[in-house]
């Protein structure tokens, strides 16, 4: 199969995109988080295919996008109260609310579960292609399982070409990071993934949550699976930045001449080169950058790739989720 790249400014782009939606098709597209591999979430044929182009688990369910928040009504059976508030609060936005099934969605999209991951995407294209297709549409991360997610279309290119007739293209993204997962099916709601919606800007509009971990069994199916995985080792220091920059630097500085690593640090001692990716100290506006600068190490000749790891907190706490399923090895300082 031909991959065509539809520029997401062309006049046609949006109409040729929501017809192949609606013939069955599938197509990645931009979204504020990270790009998704798109299919009409009602037609079950449609939607085996994202697991096949994905070759991913058939037990790990797929997010349903909408247009509008009033779109989730058809696709559950309730909307509990505080559902109702992350919805009016959060949506459009880099949040996906997990609440029960209603029938009209095929058993497939929900890898069999009696519940289903609802979203409203803010991204302007995401949301005209949705509308224009006119059904909601199934979408997990647009790149192989198991590989990082991809914030740019040539990220999805590299893991789907041949695999999909069409991406559209726009650019890089705002969050560059996946949505926060939030279950409200239960009496207290779980956070089953961080995000850029964070769990303090959570537990300010509807008090407590859990965090996921604490329940059995697993909540949420692909948070068992280890994602967001470069080839190339990730060893991930975390610690105090001042540590971490002093403890990456001393172990590079005693590296055989022969072995070359990468790096992606934000602290002053790190300069950006061919191997080196400086990023932001603030989590918001490096996550953006983040899966890019894995992705591109990744494609280098390294032996390592060293990251220096987030304060714990707010957008920190998402970026070091993704990290810590990234690395295969960690340095705790
Ligand atoms: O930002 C995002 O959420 C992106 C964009 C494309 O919207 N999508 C995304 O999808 O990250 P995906 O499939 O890569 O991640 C969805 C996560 C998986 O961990 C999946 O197991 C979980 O949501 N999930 C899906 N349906 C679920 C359900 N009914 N109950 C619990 N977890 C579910
Ligand atoms: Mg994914």
């Amino acid at each position: 199969m031909k991959t065509s790249i539809l520029a997401a400014n062309e006049p046609h782009t949006i109409a040729v995109a929501a017809a192949a939606i609606q013939a069955g098709e599938l197509v990645a597209f931009p979204t504020e988080t990270v790009y998704g591999l798109g299919a009409n979430a009602l037609n079950a044929a449609a939607v085996e295919k994202i697991y096949v182009a994905k070759d991913r688990p058939a037990d790990n369910p797929l997010i349903v996008h909408v247009a509008s928040p009033r779109d989730i009504e058809t696709l559950v059976s309730v909307i509990p109260p505080i559902a109702q508030r992350v919805i009016q609060l959060f949506m459009p936005g880099p949040i996906s609310v997990v609440l029960p099934k209603s029938a009209v969605v095929p058993s497939i999209t929900t890898a069999g579960l009696e519940t289903i991951v609802v979203r409203c995407p803010s991204h302007p294209v995401a949301r005209a292609l949705i509308k224009a297709a006119g059904v909601p549409i199934a979408a997990p991360s647009a790149n192989l399982s198991g590989r990082v997610s991809p914030t740019k279309a040539e990220h999805v290119l590299s893991d789907l070409d041949g695999r999909i007739p069409y991406i559209i293209d726009a650019g890089t993204l705002e969050y560059g990071l996946e949505s926060t997962v939030i279950d409200c099916t239960g009496p207290t709601p779980i956070l089953l993934r961080p995000g850029a919606i964070t769990k303090e800007m959570l537990e300010v509009a509807i008090g407590p949550i859990d965090t996921a971990g604490s329940q059995s069994p697993v909540k949420s199916p692909g948070m068992k699976y280890r994602h967001y995985a470069p080839h190339t080792p990730v060893l991930l220091f975390t610690g105090h930045p001042q540590d971490t920059e002093a403890a990456i630097l001393t172990m590079v500085a005693k590296l055989p001449p022969t072995e070359r690593v990468a790096i992606i640090g934000y602290s002053a001692g790190f300069i950006e080169s061919n191997f080196v990716r400086t990023l932001s100290a603030d989590p918001i506006k490096a996550a953006p950058l983040l899966f890019g600068a894995l992705r591109e190490l990744d494609t280098t000749s390294v032996s390592r790739i060293i990251v220096q790891g987030y304060d714990d907190r707010g957008v920190g706490a998402a970026i070091m989720n993704r990290l810590r399923k990234a690395a295969s090895s960690m340095i705790e300082l």
